[in-house]
């Protein structure tokens, strides 16, 4: 559909019928419905530059954009405004072809990008905290959103399963037996009670050294150690990533380890174009106009997570053949990342036309703006937070007549899990986040429960219909009229929340959408004896297309919708 492109061509069209030699900005919006539905504004600059008038070159453009296709009408306002209204018959059978299309008249990417999206990467030793849960779901939505774009997406999960905390933890399970091994199953407490030998004991911390140079050079006993381990804690992630409905496998993890062989050849290739420097018997990159240098190799010859990640942009550039790719990393790695870019662009590891972005969000903080913590300060373990969510939904649910308990389980999981995922994407993802549970499990407002609502009640307008809805769609007011234009805008929000990599863009978008809907449905009865028969077919096809508009949304944000609230 791309309706927004489809008007800045007839814009464009209009310029070269006025002899105009520019490129037209992008027409945009309209603030106010008495303005139309478009806008226009590029007049003013444009007869700045020609030292014209600029009302006088808007009434000349506007006289030249063929209407009665999909524009109807124009108006020059204020200083040289193009107001534009779209034609309610060419947006009737627009909605029409994207009622028949599966994929709601959403074209496919024709020419897919191969695009990495990096995130989740939880660290193996510990559990999952709440810092994990925002990567993990504004990654797994950029992924289904570039996907149901058309893009070739690759997910990968950088998990974190190497460094000296190894040694310490097999150290602590040889040290322990089986009883240590029946611990796994808890690794922050394994992992503490580990920390605290280590502290105390030099001749168990001597050990744990020991290890850590074991796994390094390929025993197999400590190497067998360590795999039970990261098999452990994956296991964990996996059921988080269950209850979350996020995508993620075992096929996407793509562990710093994997990248160990890779490390030496790095350092090689970096020397060899001669961009290392020795400081402090370190290796170092000195990039212009920074001061700090990235240091790819210690002294002692050890690697750090800069120099694993310049493998892994080698990898995903190379070996995979990436042109986009995408790191859903806390912001507070900010610098981390932008090191990282410059040097394996100036050392073309990665080609010049590659994209690397870090898409970066911020902290997670509790209702007084502190970092979210447990009551006694330690960290939130997300399968706590998602079972509490499951648990204060199903308070929430209140008509429970005529469900089983089954039932109300299945649906207090949908809302809860909905709720958790649905706040933290309609924030800007650079913000703090303020986690609250009673704004987000709210009835009123941008929630996931206003829009599965909402999506439960259009289901139940069917059922009471009980007929087959045809789309023959007829604008019959200024509502529908705005309605089916919001409609026609999902493709364009879609492509732009993708573009700037911005969950939030689509989640103002279903609530606008939605809101406009609860005014019509108020406002434009649809199954009452007094509406015509044209006229309830074309609402409830309108109605059909907000669900699913709904649907298709939320799915994008991996949250589920239900037919019955
Ligand atoms: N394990 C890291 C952390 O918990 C995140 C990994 C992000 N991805 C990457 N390629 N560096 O902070």
């Amino acid at each position: 559909m791309k309706l927004k492109e489809q008007i800045n061509h007839l814009i464009q069209d209009a310029f070269v019928k006025a002899g105009i030699d520019e490129k037209p900005i992008s027409v945009t919006e309209a603030t106010q419905p008495q303005f139309g539905d478009y806008q226009f504004n590029g007049a003013m600059a444009l007869a700045k530059k020609l030292g014209m008038n600029p009302r006088q070159i808007a009434q000349e453009l506007a006289g030249h954009i063929e209407l009665g296709g999909i524009i109807t009408k124009t108006q020059i306002a204020g200083p040289g405004f193009i107001n534009l209204w779209l034609n309610p018959s060419w947006i009737a059978t627009a909605c029409e072809a994207a009622f028949h299309d599966t994929r709601l008249g959403i074209s496919k990417n024709e020419n897919p990008l191969k695009v990495v999206v990096d995130y989740s990467g939880p660290n193996m030793a510990k559990q999952m905290h709440v810092g994990h849960l925002r990567s993990t779901i504004i990654g797994d939505t950029l992924a289904n959103l570039l996907e149901f774009l058309g893009d070739e997406v690759i997910r990968q999960n950088h998990i974190g399963d190497w460094g000296t905390q190894f040694g310490m933890l097999i150290a602590y399970l040889e040290e322990t037996g089986n009883e240590g091994s029946a611990q796994l199953c808890d690794l922050e407490q394994f992992y503490k009670e580990a920390k605290a030998r280590f502290d105390a004991d030099e001749a168990f911390a001597n050990k744990a050294r020991e290890y850590v140079v074991k796994i390094q050079s390929g025993d197999q006993h400590c190497l067998n150690l360590w795999q039970k381990f990261i098999d452990s804690s994956l296991g964990h992630c996996e059921e988080v990533y269950g209850k979350l409905c996020v995508k993620l496998t075992r096929e996407d993890v793509k562990a710093e380890s994997f990248y160990n062989e890779d490390l030496p050849q790095v350092i090689e290739d970096l020397l060899a174009q001669g961009l290392l420097k020795e400081s402090d018997g370190a290796q170092c990159v000195f990039l212009e106009g920074e001061e700090i240098p990235v240091i790819v190799q210690k002294g002692g010859g050890g690697y750090l997570y800069a120099t694993t990640d310049l493998a892994a942009l080698r990898y995903r550039a190379n070996v995979l053949g990436a042109k986009r790719i995408c790191y859903v990393v806390d912001a507070r790695q900010g610098e981390h990342f932008k090191q990282v870019f410059q040097v394996a662009k100036t050392s073309h590891f990665v080609p010049e036309d590659v994209k690397l972005e870090h898409v970066a969000f911020g902290t997670m903080m509790d209702r007084s703006g502190k970092p979210f913590k447990t009551r006694d300060g330690g960290t939130v373990k997300l399968i706590d937070l998602l079972e509490e969510a499951v648990v204060r939904a199903k308070e929430s649910i209140k008509n429970k007549e005529g469900m089983s308990l089954e039932e109300i389980d299945e649906l207090a999981k949908i809302i809860g899990i909905g709720a958790v995922k649905y706040a933290d994407l309609s924030i800007n993802r650079e913000s703090n986040y303020i986690f609250d549970w009673d704004k987000m499990l709210s009835l009123e407002g941008n929630t996931s429960l206003y829009m599965q609502y909402a999506y439960a009640r259009i289901q139940s307008i069917f059922r009471r219909f009980g007929g087959e809805i045809e789309a023959n769609i007829q604008i019959s007011d200024e509502l529908e009229h705005r309605l089916s234009v919001m409609l026609l805008r999902f493709e364009e929000v879609l492509l732009k929340a993708a573009q700037d990599a911005a969950p939030n863009q689509i989640t103002t978008y279903l609530y606008e959408l939605v809101g406009l809907f609860m005014r019509f449905y108020e406002q434009n009865p649809i199954l009452k004896e007094d509406v015509s028969k044209e006229l309830q077919m074309s609402r409830l096809a309108l109605s059909a297309l907000v669900a699913r508009t709904i649907k298709e949304g939320l799915e994008i944000l991996g949250i589920e919708v239900v037919n019955k609230i």
